[in-house]
C-alpha cells in the first residue's frame, strides 16, 4: 500500500469551504428558507426513471449543492464510477472488478473484465434460470417421487438471503400464489425447523445460495435440509437431483456436497456478494415472479445505472443522494440514516439497504491502508413508515440527534387489493406526506401557544423541525421500480465510499468473528480448553456448557 498517494479529503480546499459553509447556515431554518423560496420544492426534485426524488427538505441551497459537487470532483467519484463500468479492478483488497452493473446489462452490450467480454455468459445463465424457472413454474421439473413442485426453500445468508427476500415480499402480488417460496438464513435450527415444518418433502426444492460455498452456516443449513428430504422421503443420495440446485462461483464445492454440477447456476468473482442479487442468486425470486417479471426487474435496475453512468453532475441522482450524505455525516455529525417505506412489502427493504450500505461503507482505513480522519458509512436502520411512527419517530421529531430520512411512497397502491382496501391508500399516504413536514416545519411556541396550551407544556408540546428528509414517490410498486430503487442506493453507497476514499466492496470486518467462532464451538460441545481465550468469555462458556448439562 502506498502512504504516498494518501487523500487528505478534510485537508482538500473543498472540504474546508464546505466546514465553513456549515458554518454560516448554522442558523438556517427550512422554514426560512421555504420562505424565501415558495418554489423550492419543484426546483429540488429531480426524476430518474419512475422515481421523482425531492431533496427540497435538507439543509442545503444552491451553494451546498455547488460545494458538495466540487468535493465529488476533487475526489474523483466520476474517474472511480468509469473504472467501475469499465471493469477496472477497483476493489483494491480483493484486487477483484466490480462489475455487478453487468449482470443487468442488455444482452448486446459489452463489458470485459481482463480482456474478456462478460456479458454472454451472464446471459446464458439468465436464459438457463429462465428455462429452470419456467420449468418449475409448469410443473414440468418433478421431485424424486414424481410430484410437482410447489414449495421452494431459498439456503443462504447475507447477500444470498436479502436481496431475493426481501424482494419476494416487495413482489408478492407478482408472485405465483400456488407457490410457497421461505428463506432460510440463520445458523440457528429454528428457522429450518419453521421453514419445513409444514411441507411436502416429495414437493419441495431446496436453492442453496452461497457464492463461496463455504460460509458455514448455509452449508450446515443445507446439510441439515438435506437429512431432513433424504429422512423423510426414506430416499438415497440419488434424490438429492430433483431437489437440490446451487447457486454459486464455485463448482467444485458444489460437486463436494452432492449437487450436480448441471444443477448449479453460476456467477464470478467480480459480483460482491451483496451486489449479486441480480446475479443467479435471483433464482427464488424468478421462479416466483417468472422470467419475464424478473427481466423488467433487471432493466429497472439497468435504467438507473445508465442514469449514474451518463448523467450530469447536477442531475445525477444518485451523486446527489451521497452527497446529502456526506453533508450530514461528515458536517452535522449525524450518525444514522432512516430509510422509512410507505408500503408494507417493502417490510424488508431498509434490512437489505442495510447490508448494502454497513458491508459496503463500514470501514475505518483508506483504500490505501491508511486510518480516515474521516466519519466514513452510517448506521442505516428503518421499518415501515406507520408502524414507526408508533414506535421511534418520537426520537426523529423531538430527539438530540440528526437523522437525516428518506421516505419511500407510492402513488398508487398495490393492484391486487380489494377496493375497500385500496381506499386505505390515501390515508398511508397522508401520514407519509405529514410526516416529512411535520419534520422539516416543526411546530413553534408561538403555534402551540396559540392553541391555548398552558404555558408550562409549551415547550414539550413544540416541534423545533429542521430534520432533513429525502422523498422518493413513484406511481406503483412494480419490478422495474423495485430495481430502479436498489440500484439507486447501490450507486449512491457507490459515490459515499468514492468521497471517503475507501474500499466498498471488501468486507475483512466480518471475518475475526467466523475464526472465533470456529474455534469456541469444540469448547462447547466437547469442553476441549481453547488456548488464548480471555477470562470473561471462558467464564460464559463454563456458565453456558453447566447451563446445558455438560
Ligand atoms: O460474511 C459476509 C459475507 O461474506 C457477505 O458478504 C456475503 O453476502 C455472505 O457472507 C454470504 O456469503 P456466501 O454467498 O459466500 O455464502
Amino acid at each position: 500500500m502506498n502512504a504516498e498517494s494518501r487523500i487528505r479529503l478534510n485537508e482538500t480546499p473543498e472540504w474546508t469551504a464546505l466546514a465553513e459553509h456549515r458554518e454560516e447556515l448554522a442558523e438556517a431554518h427550512l422554514r426560512e428558507l421555504f420562505e424565501r423560496n415558495p418554489g423550492r420544492g419543484a426546483a429540488y426534485t429531480l426524476q430518474v426513471g419512475d422515481l421523482h426524488v425531492d431533496y427540497s427538505k435538507h439543509l442545503i441551497t444552491d451553494d451546498t449543492l455547488r460545494l458538495l459537487r466540487e468535493l465529488a470532483a476533487a475526489t474523483d467519484v466520476f474517474g472511480l464510477r468509469d473504472a467501475m463500468f469499465a471493469g477496472e479492478k477497483i476493489n483494491v483488497t480483493e484486487d477483484r472488478a466490480v462489475l455487478h452493473t453487468a449482470l443487468r446489462a442488455p444482452r448486446d452490450a459489452v463489458v470485459e473484465v481482463d480482456g474478456e467480454n462478460v456479458v454472454p455468459a451472464v446471459h446464458t445463465v439468465l436464459d438457463k434460470m429462465s428455462g429452470f424457472a419456467e420449468r418449475i413454474r409448469s410443473g414440468e421439473w418433478t421431485g424424486h417421487t414424481g410430484r410437482r413442485i410447489k414449495n421452494v426453500v431459498n439456503i443462504g445468508i447475507g447477500g444470498s438471503d436479502l436481496g431475493p427476500a426481501m424482494a419476494y415480499e416487495v413482489l408478492r402480488s407478482f408472485t405465483d400464489r400456488d407457490l410457497t417460496v421461505r428463506f432460510v438464513s440463520n445458523v440457528d435450527g429454528a428457522d429450518l425447523h419453521e421453514a419445513v415444518r409444514d411441507l411436502d418433502p416429495a414437493e419441495t426444492l431446496f436453492v442453496i445460495a452461497s457464492k463461496t460455498f463455504t460460509t458455514i452456516e448455509t452449508i450446515t443449513n443445507a446439510t441439515s435440509a438435506r437429512d431432513w428430504l433424504l429422512t423423510e422421503l426414506k430416499a438415497g443420495q440419488e434424490a438429492v437431483a430433483k431437489h437440490f440446485v446451487a447457486l454459486s462461483t464455485n463448482a467444485e464445492k458444489v460437486a463436494d456436497f452432492g449437487i450436480d454440477t448441471a444443477n448449479m447456476f453460476e456467477f464470478w468473482d467480480w459480483v460482491g456478494g451483496r451486489y449479486s442479487f441480480d446475479s443467479a442468486i435471483g433464482l427464488s425470486l424468478m421462479i416466483a415472479i417468472g422470467p419475464d417479471r424478473f427481466r423488467e426487474l433487471l432493466d429497472g435496475f439497468h435504467l438507473v445505472d445508465e442514469h449514474f453512468r451518463t448523467a450530469p453532475a447536477e442531475s445525477n441522482v444518485p451523486l446527489l443522494l451521497g452527497l446529502l450524505g456526506v453533508w450530514y455525516g461528515n458536517f452535522f455529525d449525524a450518525q444514522s440514516h432512516a430509510v422509512l417505506p410507505y408500503s408494507h412489502y417493502l417490510s424488508k427493504f431498509t434490512a437489505y439497504l442495510q447490508q448494502l450500505d454497513m458491508e459496503s461503507n463500514g470501514k475505518s482505513v483508506d483504500r490505501d491502508g491508511n486510518p480516515v480522519e474521516w466519519q466514513t458509512g452510517p448506521v442505516v436502520w428503518g421499518t415501515p413508515g406507520t408502524n414507526g411512527q408508533h414506535a421511534y419517530y418520537q426520537l426523529i421529531h423531538q430527539g438530540t440527534k440528526v437523522i437525516p430520512a428518506d421516505f419511500i411512497g407510492f402513488a398508487e397502491p398495490v393492484a391486487e387489493l380489494s377496493d375497500g382496501l385500496k381506499a386505505q391508500h390515501d390515508l398511508l399516504m397522508a401520514n407519509f406526506f405529514a410526516q416529512t413536514q411535520a419534520l422539516a416545519f416543526g411546530k413553534t411556541p408561538e403555534e402551540v401557544r396559540a392553541e391555548g396550551v398552558s404555558e408550562e407544556l409549551v415547550a414539550h408540546k413544540s416541534f423545533a423541525g429542521n430534520h432533513p428528509t429525502t422523498t422518493i414517490l413513484a406511481r406503483s410498486l412494480t419490478p422495474s421500480v423495485l430495481g430502479q430503487l436498489i440500484a439507486l442506493y447501490e450507486h449512491k453507497v457507490f459515490v459515499q465510499g468514492a468521497v471517503w476514499n475507501i474500499d466498498s466492496f471488501d468486507q475483512w470486518g466480518v471475518e475475526l468473528g467466523k475464526v472465533l467462532a470456529k474455534r469456541v464451538e469444540p469448547a462447547l460441545t466437547e469442553g476441549v480448553e481453547v488456548a488464548g481465550l480471555d477470562g470473561s468469555t471462558t467464564a460464559l462458556v463454563g456458565l453456558y456448557r453447566s447451563l446445558r448439562g455438560r
